[in-house]
């Protein structure tokens, strides 16, 4: 074995003084509580749920049956609000004044809400959202870059019970209209312009000709940031004016506990993206337990003797677009009366040590990123690090994909300061699996207290039983095995449908194991019982930890005039983790070149936006396909990456796969 396979293989600690503060203090508790939570689920729920305050007590903690309504209903004939638990609780309960959400712009900008001044922000906008109509019930966009108004906004819909739907920024104006119609949302809010790397770049501009076709919106709300002059549009409202005219007095709706909270589009098998549902006190009581539990932040639901104004300082970089940035940015930890931290842009400008400038700035206590920005971060060097005083740090984090061994000691070593030897001991790093279904973490270590293994997402969160299945359903419990990775049982914070389309919903995460919730993800455990992610067993690609649907990019792709029909695959990227490999038949009489090449990617980034950009194209007369006409992905993986193609009996066309590799020879090696 060597050094490097050696180090990879210890356990690290986590600095010993975070667990005698901690809210597990080990790991024998850790087992006791976890037996507790998933035999008797309803005790330890509803020891949980008595950190939400209901308006009217719910009657029953679950109520659902593993066979036919695997999820079930949540705390039922709960009355309650999450803008109401997330701000004017603590607001009532003496708090006014602490700081709650901390927000800086690109040039240093920093804007701290107080729970008052949030409470304040957010009932302006949500008797804006009023005054246009929006009532409990009804849909509204948001395609917004890292403003404060997003959080503001999303805050004030949930007040007044209207469900948002929030779209990546970095997706296109195609992808908006595609999510607006699926949902039918009334209003859509947008930003005139998007501040990036100090220049302003359009946004509202790209909805022209887009816009119009949406039969559903009423309005489109348009928040002011640089001001300057762009498209215009007769359903156009100044959301910044309209807003600033309002009242601060905005009572919080009584919201049903199973009553939806927010709409979130996320990638799957076919080219639709499924809006994943998520509900009111579920979500929220699960959201908060995970944070709670896995992070062990001072906040004012539990302030570990800190005062207030000295609790600790939660950072999730993630753009809330994603689920991260709903459940980790906002809702979580607002929910807890933490201080939460967003940032407006990027982590390498105007510096490479952006993200590390902001932790000594804001006093940053736990920073949770992703394993695609630490590798970004890395090739810079230990220096734009070491600039910055970090000495507040106490817990590091990674979400969305594998946090793989260099990114992972890099990780240890530059930023978490950890030592090496028998004993590695140093600020813990949490790796947290979870999904846009999931609302928050299932397998995820305890920060203060869970001894780590690089790569690894160790065990289960409370509540969660993960089990490992062959293609029969059959428990696999031979060690390093790779299997499907599905839960025998619900918890709160689990999807409750799609959006429009419960059949989906059931097909495609209930069935292929009865009773089981499936993740459409492998694992395998290790002879300690540690989990580890192997990747998706489906069509869905990670590129940057952000997830992409094969056939939307295909969709993209074939949207080009030239293009027949086109398969997408991931390749191997050392910063991304896996960008897009793109296979091409062109029209007939369409002759493929390079000019063609950079013409369909432009298309692409087009129509699905600049995150989604195929960086190999490789024209070919025909795809391999099985005689159903399925293109066969797992054959196009192994030509792309050169490897062994196996059995290729079952494919209608075989003979295009010599010719595939003969293509794929030519383009030589190819790295990122
Ligand atoms: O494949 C798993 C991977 O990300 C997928 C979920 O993606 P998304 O819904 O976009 O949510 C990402 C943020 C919550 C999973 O099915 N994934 C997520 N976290 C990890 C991971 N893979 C390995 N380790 C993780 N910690």
């Amino acid at each position: 074995m060597s050094e490097s396979d050696k180090e990879k293989q210890k356990l690290y600690y986590p600095s010993p003084e975070l667990a005698t503060t901690a809210r597990v203090k080990n790991m024998e508790e850790y087992k006791k509580i976890w037996k507790h939570s998933v035999e008797k689920p309803r005790e330890f729920w509803a020891e949980e749920a008595k950190m939400v305050d209901f308006f009217t007590p719910y009657k029953e903690v679950w109520t659902g049956s593993t066979d036919d309504d695997f999820v079930g209903k949540w705390f039922t004939e709960g009355k309650l609000n999450v803008a109401y638990n997330c701000i004017d609780r603590w607001v009532e309960k003496g708090f006014g004044d602490e700081e709650s959400l901390i927000w800086m712009g690109e040039d240093d900008t920093i804007k701290s809400y107080s729970f008052s001044q949030l409470k304040d922000e957010v009932s302006k906008a949500a008797n804006a959202l009023k005054s246009l109509g929006v009532k409990k019930g009804d849909r509204v966009c948001l395609w917004l870059p890292m403003i404060s108004e997003l959080a503001i906004i999303m805050l004030a819909c949930a007040r007044i019970g209207a469900i948002h739907s929030i779209v990546f920024g970095g997706f296109s104006a195609e992808s908006v209209k595609d999510r607006i119609d699926d949902s039918e949302c009334k209003v859509l809010v947008v930003a005139d312009e998007v501040k990036r790397a100090g220049k302003a770049k359009p946004m509202k501009i790209n909805l022209k000709g887009i816009i119009e076709q949406c039969p559903s919106i009423e309005h489109v709300a348009v928040v002011k940031v640089t001001g300057n002059p762009t498209y215009e549009y007769e359903k156009d409202v100044d959301f910044s004016a309209l807003m600033a005219t309002q009242s601060a007095d905005c009572p919080c709706e009584p919201m049903d506990s199973e009553d939806v909270l927010f709409i979130l589009y996320t990638s799957g098998t076919t080219g639709k993206p499924k809006g994943v549902v998520h509900t009111t006190g579920g979500y929220l009581v699960y959201g908060m337990s995970t944070n709670k539990y896995v992070w062990d932040y001072s906040c004012l639901l539990d302030l570990k003797g800190a005062e207030p104004k000295d609790r600790d300082v939660w950072y999730c970089t993630a753009d809330i677009g994603w689920i991260t940035g709903h459940t980790q940015i906002i809702y979580s930890p607002l929910a807890l009366g933490a201080k939460t931290v967003m940032y407006e842009g990027t982590p390498t400008w105007p510096h490479k040590g952006r993200f590390w400038e902001i932790c000594q700035k804001l006093g940053v206590t736990h920073f949770y990123t992703a394993p695609t920005a630490i590798r970004a971060l890395m090739k810079y060097g230990a220096e734009e690090v070491n600039k910055w005083d970090l000495s507040k740090l106490k817990m590091l984090g990674t979400v969305g994909e594998v946090c793989n061994w260099p990114e992972w000691k890099w990780y240890w070593d530059v930023v978490g300061k950890g030592t090496g030897g028998e004993k590695p001991v140093g600020r813990p790093i949490v790796d947290s699996y979870w999904q846009t279904e999931t609302g928050s973490y299932m397998m995820v270590n305890f920060g203060s207290i869970t001894p780590m293994k690089p790569g690894s997402c160790t065990f289960p969160f409370f509540g969660c039983n993960p089990v490992l299945l062959n293609e029969e359903g059959e428990k696999i419990n031979t060690p390093m095995t790779q299997a499907y990775f599905a839960y025998d049982m619900p918890w709160p914070g689990l999807m409750r449908t799609v959006w429009g389309d419960h059949d989906r919903f059931v097909s495609t995460y209930l069935t292929k194991f009865k009773n089981h919730y499936f993740t459409g993800d492998y694992a395998q455990i290790d002879e300690k019982g540690y989990y580890f992610i192997l990747g998706r067993s489906d069509d869905v690609i990670k590129v940057s930890g952000h997830r992409l649907g094969s056939a939307e990019v295909e969709a993209a792709i074939n949207s080009h005039d030239a293009v027949a029909e086109s398969a997408v695959c991931p390749y191997p990227h050392s910063m991304k983790g896996s960008t897009i490999f793109a296979y091409v038949t062109l029209m007939s009489g369409v002759e493929g070149n390079e000019e063609l090449k950079t013409d369909i990617v432009k298309h692409v980034r087009a129509m699905a936006g600049p995150a989604v950009k195929p960086e190999v194209i490789m024209f070919s007369d025909a795809l391999p396909k099985t005689r159903s006409g399925k293109i066969m992905r797992r054959v196009l993986k192994a030509i792309a990456l050169q490897g062994d193609i196996g059995n290729v009996m079952t494919l209608a066309n075989p003979e295009v796969v010599q010719a595939l590799v003969d293509e794929r020879a030519k383009l030589g090696e190819i790295k990122f």
